[in-house]
């Protein structure tokens, strides 16, 4: 099946940062969106903590910016205090919400299984899952990057998995955070093979199309060059997303 790649998508997650006071960062990135990055390639996404998503969605609903969650409870509802649900995150605005990401596979111990139970359980809430995977310093020393993505492409990516309501988020565990970054010729090595290997997964229609993004130490400088790369379908963005001046440039890679 002939078929193209869906619009790049720059996403910003916030992680645990963010008060009331941050919605000056949204706005910023609302205006520029509405103004200079009218016309961009890509789609714009913010991941803002919970505690923020009603309020970030009620002043970008005339905007195309796009919402997401951090991290979804597997069930839709029910006693798990603390947690929350893809149900609640779609009530309160989001499109989307990340899963796996390696600060919840390490601090929570979240392993590919679970990955895989959120994932879906976000699908069944009618949310798009940007699906996190990646390597650690010691994987990657030892040359074991391909087999450690492969492996946890398979065991977390759920059943009815599409372009539709998935994403994939390459994220060097190593290179988050650090300033450090694969080289671009490693970036197209590790997003050519999560390529191939969606498309055996999910057949050729689905596999060729599903978004591969790259995550870890993207800034304004580097980004130009790593969206370049083939397979590179737009960014996870942790700590240039927090400032919209950084995150709009980022997203200006798509500009013409
Ligand atoms: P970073 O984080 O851009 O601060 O490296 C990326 C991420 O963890 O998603």
């Amino acid at each position: 099946m002939a078929g193209k790649v869906g619009r790049p998508l720059v996403v910003g997650n916030w992680k645990m940062n963010g008060l009331a006071s941050s919605v000056k960062e949204l706005r910023g990135v609302v205006a520029w969106l509405q103004g200079p990055g009218k016309d961009c390639r890509c789609e714009l996404m913010i991941c803002p903590p919970a505690t923020l998503l009603v309020g970030f969605a009620d002043r970008a609903k005339k905007s195309a910016l796009l919402l997401g969650g951090q991290d979804c409870h597997v069930m839709g509802v029910g006693a798990h205090t603390g947690d929350i649900s893809a149900r609640m995150l779609k009530d309160a605005g989001a499109g989307a919400v990340i899963v796996g990401h390696s600060e919840r596979r390490i601090d929570h111990g979240e392993d590919n299984a679970l990955v895989r139970a959120k994932a879906a359980g976000a699908h069944k809430a009618g949310l798009v899952s940007i699906i996190c995977i990646g390597e650690s310093l010691a994987e990657h020393k030892a040359g074991r990057t391909l087999r450690v993505v492969s492996a946890q492409l398979k065991a977390s990516l759920p059943a009815r998995s599409n372009a539709r309501n998935t994403v994939i988020a390459y994220e060097p565990v190593w290179a988050i955070g650090s300033g450090l970054t694969p080289t671009l010729a490693q970036v197209a090595g590790v997003h050519g093979h999560i390529r191939m290997r969606l498309r055996a997964l999910l057949g050729e229609g689905a596999g060729a199309l599903v978004r591969i993004l790259y995550g870890g130490s993207v800034n304004p400088k580097n980004a130009a060059g790593l969206m370049a790369v083939v397979d590179v379908n737009g960014a996870l963005v942790g700590g240039s997303s927090l400032k919209a001046r950084d995150f709009t440039k980022i997203a200006g890679v798509y500009c013409s």
